[in-house]
């Protein structure tokens, strides 16, 4: 059956991610209960059979047995009297029973007294075929023999020592009652086989109406889920209205599904744009920025260079001016002047910083990728020799578990690590001595790298800010400048992973990133 492949298609697609492998599909179960139905009627059927066949047979034989005796009885005085027409006329009242096909009654010597025949039209009351069919089929004769006692008239029936006379017995031809139980029997088959044909019938309708749509259904939704196609429509069914219902409203889901994923499609693709031309425009930004504030770098120098030498100049003159005028000078000179141009150059110098971090990461998206195999194990090993200085003085230890070779970028990643690496060390607690452990984990396709410090830690606040661009953790006094974690992921995400952060305040934090293999 078709759908009956639908189903086992459906089966397969759903597997084991949906869980419901075992569970047996509408059509499956349909079949079922018509043949536990069926095995019902057929089960009925035969101790219907059984029960009707014995009951006949009883009844039958019951009644051969009152009829003998009730010759037996009839026959005493024929027999004592050898009286062979009121014997004939006794065997005659049988001919009213159809089923008493021979008789007789018997002298007690074993002469033949009398003996019946039913009348031939009796006899072959049944269409000759027939009859002799069902006599091959049924041994269908029952014989009955019963004794006859001389009469007792003072005790005709307690008397156990009268003498035999003579007996009788009654021939009984089943074959017609079996015909009529055989036509009754046939009848409830047939009545039966109609009800496992209208079964079946309904069973395939069922199966064709309900179970196929519904399979349909499922197999689109499975689809959709899989290929995230909601191009598709699901067939309406016009015979079932609340089918219809449900396929009406899957479709009218699915077109909202597909008008919102294009409206998304739509912004995500201005969202990209967007983020193009603010890349684009904070790299013109820090690029070009850095050219004036060199120079005004230059000129604060500069400014120094000419305060310098005015102080020469200003030198043989200042005995000349009165004290008063000569302390607010000196002031101008040796104070505000030198102040205001430190509050300058520091002003320059973090400026510059800050511009070299948004330029370092706008640069980010604009250098092409250099993919090569890349022997991470080295790269960590290379890194945590040029941090030494820094890890010594933090009483840092390092435990680097064997790494894995990647097809990546050789420089975003050994970026990343420094970031890391720097960041586990920068932030250790100065309080006890500081583990820094580095691990990978294959996960199918990618690799997930760890790198976990017993340090400060980062609260739970501040957790969600510290990738963000120049924001940093308040549980520390440590310089930076909030750019690090940006960057690295943003590196990330360029080359195809993704970055998670675990981490308890006072206790450490444990940074894992993934890497696709290749
Ligand atoms: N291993 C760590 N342990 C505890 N806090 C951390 C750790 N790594 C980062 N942080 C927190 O996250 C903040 C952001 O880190 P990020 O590397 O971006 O900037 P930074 O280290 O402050 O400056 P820089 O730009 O020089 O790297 C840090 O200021 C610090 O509060
Ligand atoms: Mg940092």
């Amino acid at each position: 059956m078709r759908t009956g492949n639908m189903a086992s298609k459906v089966k397969n697609t759903s597997s084991a991610e949906a869980g419901f492998v075992d569970s047996p599909t509408i059509s499956r179960r349909l079949n079922a209960i018509l043949r536990v139905s069926t095995g019902i009627m057929l089960i009925s059927f035969i101790l219907f059979t059984g029960y009707t066949v014995i009951s006949k047979y009883r009844d039958t034989v019951q009644r051969m047995r009152s009829l003998a005796s009730i010759l037996a009885i009839n026959s005493e005085a024929p027999l004592v009297f050898s009286d062979k027409p009121s014997a004939e006329e006794n065997l005659h009242s049988l001919s009213a029973i159809a089923e008493v096909s021979s008789a007789g009654i018997v002298k007690s010597n074993g002469d033949t007294l009398a003996n019946y025949a039913p009348p031939p039209n009796l006899a072959q009351n049944l269409p000759g075929t027939a009859q002799d069919l069902l006599h091959k089929v049924f041994t269908g004769r029952l014989r009955l023999e019963q004794s006859v006692l001389a009469p007792n008239h003072q005790h005709p029936v307690t008397d156990p020592g009268r003498q035999i006379i003579g007996q009788v017995w009654i021939e009984a031809d089943l074959t017609g009652a079996w015909l009529e139980l055989s036509a009754v029997l046939g009848v409830f088959a047939l009545v039966m086989l109609g009800i496992y044909g209208l079964g079946r019938t309904l069973n395939n309708r069922l199966a064709y109406s309900v179970v196929k749509p519904l399979e349909e259904l499922a197999q689109t939704a499975l689809e959709i889920g899989q290929n995230r196609n909601y191009d598709r429509r699901v067939q309406l069914h016009p015979s079932i209205i609340e089918l219809n219902t449900v396929v009406y409203g899957f479709n009218q889901m699915l077109e909202q599904i597909q008008s919102r994923d294009e409206e998304l499609q739509n912004r995500r693709d201005l969202l990209e744009q967007y983020n193009e031309e603010l890349k684009d425009f904070s790299y013109i930004v820090s690029h070009d920025l850095r050219a004036p504030m060199i120079n005004v770098q230059g000129f604060v120098n500069e400014l120094g260079l000419s305060l310098e030498e005015l102080r020469k100049i200003l030198a043989p003159v200042m005995e000349l001016i009165p004290e008063q005028k000569k302390t607010a000078v000196l002031e101008i000179l040796d104070d505000d002047i030198p102040t205001s141009t430190r509050f300058i150059t520091g002003g320059v110098a973090k400026m510059n910083q800050l511009l070299s971090g948004i330029l370092k990461i706008s640069r980010l998206g604009r250098q092409e990728l250099n993919i090569c195999l890349v022997d991470t194990q080295r790269l960590v090993n290379d890194n945590i020799e040029s941090i030494k200085y820094q890890s010594d003085q933090a009483r840092a230890k390092f435990q680097v578990q064997p790494l894995p070779q990647i097809e990546t970028d050789a420089y975003l990643l050994a970026q990343i690590i420094a970031n890391l690496l720097s960041n586990a060390v920068k932030y250790l607690d100065p309080k006890r001595p500081g583990t820094i452990e580095i691990w990978a984990d294959e996960q199918n396709d990618q690799f997930r790298f760890f790198v976990k410090d017993n340090g400060l830690g980062i609260s739970e606040q501040d957790q969600k800010k510290v990738f963000e661009m120049f924001r940093r953790g308040n549980n520390h006094t440590v310089e930076g400048e909030g750019v690090g974690l940006n960057y690295v992921k943003s590196a990330i995400k360029r080359l195809g992973g993704t970055i998670s952060l675990e981490s308890t305040a006072g206790q450490g934090s444990v940074f894992s990133f993934t890497l696709p293999k290749g």
